[in-house]
């Protein structure tokens, strides 16, 4: 499986000349879709064996979850959540030891995220790792930070850390969280020795380069349109 990736190909060779317009239109307009009882019946368990004294870890997009066990592993003392639309990846069995502080959930982020900020959650760490890229250049608005959820995703602090192995999605969505935020963090080169994720692996191994994004947003508001 490893070492034979191709690299991104795209006829997007900068950053999108939409990214701004439509974030701008997303910030004027929020996000009004109906969250589904299923998203609300996911949410109130995981949430339910919280307990309210430990920082929360999100792994948004958890693929098989390799990456929510080792932040699980290194967070002791957090409570650490994996969350992915697909069952089948989720339910994947999973090396080693299951750490008592984590939990999976099957959900849609696009729910996940919105029920996290109406209740109030404040994450301490949250990652997207290696986000499907939607490289097409009509596919903007489904990279996350051209969807309608996006100025959900500041609301929650944290320490919010972007990988991915293709350039333009990172400055994509550093343009765009800046933006939101105020803040001016750049994107940078990361080698991965000891790579988080199968996707991760898998880039590396095809000698692929791989970015990342890091901000902070313990210090940001947390209020605003949802
Ligand atoms: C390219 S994979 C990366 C998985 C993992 N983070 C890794 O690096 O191995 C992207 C993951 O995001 C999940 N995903 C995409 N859109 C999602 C959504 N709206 N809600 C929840 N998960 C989603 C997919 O099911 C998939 O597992």
């Amino acid at each position: 499986m490893y070492g034979n990736s191709r690299g991104i190909s795209s006829r997007q060779d900068t950053v999108h000349d939409k990214l701004e317009r439509l974030l701008e239109r997303h910030l004027a307009s929020g996000f009004e879709r109906p969250i589904p009882d299923v998203a609300r019946e996911a949410f109130a368990k995981v949430m339910a064996d919280h307990d309210a004294s430990m920082p929360i870890v999100l792994d948004a997009g958890c693929g098989v979850g390799w990456s929510t066990l080792t932040l699980a592993r290194e967070y002791p003392d957090h409570f650490v959540i994996g969350v992915d639309q697909s069952s089948d990846r989720i339910e994947r069995g999973k090396p080693g030891e299951q750490a008592p502080n984590v939990r999976f959930v099957r959900a849609d982020l696009v729910d996940f995220w919105r029920l996290l900020h109406l209740h109030g959650v404040r994450l301490a760490r949250h990652y997207l790792l290696y986000p499907n890229p939607w490289p097409k250049i009509g596919h903007l608005s489904r990279r996350w930070h051209g969807h309608a959820v996006f100025p959900v995703i500041p609301l929650l602090g944290g320490e919010l850390e972007l990988r991915t192995n293709w350039r333009i999605y990172a400055d994509e969505f550093a343009l765009a969280m800046n933006r939101l935020t105020g803040h001016t963090d750049g994107v940078t080169e990361y080698q991965a020795p000891t790579p988080l994720t199968p996707f991760e692996r898998k880039y590396r191994d095809s000698g692929q380069r791989l970015w990342r994004y890091c901000t902070d947003l313990r210090a940001h508001p947390g209020t605003g349109p949802a």
